[in-house]
């Protein structure tokens, strides 16, 4: 049998990132890890997330995983390259795919409306204020400007499982008002709760600009990277057909419920560990 993947996340949001790595990847075996005691990390500071993110990393490290997926943007925003220098396994974090989907996704747009659009980013507050999206997407581009918006009350309203109707509709217009009228002309969901939330925020975009506004999901953009990973022969490919284990640090109420929106399927079998 080979060594599953390794995905972690602060709490259930990364779920986002490996319904994207089945679909991908049918045939890896993955254990994921949500740190649900302590979700949000979007609101801590980054030596606190870079603490958090090594107490994750060591608990999948330990179970013997071949590479380690942060299925989080908020850890990938501080604690990537820690991790990297740190752990003797390939890293993969989101934001360097998101970035490089939003690269390619705002050059087709600037492309197609004839004039130079730029690169929205929605993320927690922890994300934005470390500007790692900005700094990525200076590494693959020289011309293109990222703005950012903080949106701290999307995280609890996809945690509730509200991703329907006025309630999300109304935080995501204050929220991508500042961004469009900043000339976002592709938007980043730099989070992973924020894929749930898609159909709204795509919406309620092309009524703000007028017209449709491409959205990029790092969660797929992730999944495609582990997968050229794979292929390049640089993470060992998988044959075990899909299993997934799931480990929580604490088991929310609703968590069967919250986790099948995550998953697009049936809540797995979870088993709850300490840190
Ligand atoms: N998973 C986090 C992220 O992608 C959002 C939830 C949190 O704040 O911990 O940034």
């Amino acid at each position: 049998m080979t060594a599953p993947l390794g995905v972690f996340d602060s709490g259930l949001g990364g779920l986002t990132v490996v319904h994207a790595l089945t679909e991908a990847l049918p045939s890896e075996p993955i254990v994921y890890l949500g740190d649900t005691a302590r979700v949000p990390y979007g609101t801590r500071s980054a030596e606190t997330v870079v603490r958090y993110a090594r107490g994750c990393a060591g608990v999948l490290t330990a179970r013997g995983v071949k590479a380690l997926v942060i299925a989080c943007n908020t850890v990938s925003a501080v604690a990537v390259e820690i991790l990297r220098a740190e752990l003797d396994l390939p890293v993969i974090g989101v934001v360097e795919p998101g970035a490089r989907a939003a690269v390619a996704a705002a050059e087709a747009e600037t492309a197609r409306r004839g004039h130079p659009v730029k690169i929205g980013v929605l993320g927690t507050q922890g994300t934005i204020n470390s500007g790692a999206y900005p700094r990525a997407v200076s590494q693959l581009s020289t011309r293109l400007e990222v703005v950012g918006q903080a949106a701290p009350l999307l995280v609890p309203l996809v945690e509730e499982g509200w991703i329907e109707g006025q309630v999300p509709e109304l935080a995501v217009r204050r929220y991508l008002e500042p961004l469009l009228a900043q000339g976002a002309g592709v938007l980043v969901l730099g989070c992973t709760h924020y894929p749930l939330l898609a159909p709204i925020i795509a919406r309620v975009a092309e009524e703000l600009a007028g017209h449709p506004v491409p959205i990029v999901d790092s969660a797929h953009a992730t999944a495609t990277e582990v997968a050229q990973l794979i292929a390049a022969g640089r993470i060992a490919p998988g044959s075990v057909g899909p299993r997934l284990e799931v480990l929580v640090t604490d088991r929310p109420r609703s968590f069967a419920e919250v986790a099948s929106l995550f998953l697009g399927e049936r809540a797995p079998e979870v088993t709850q560990i300490d840190l």
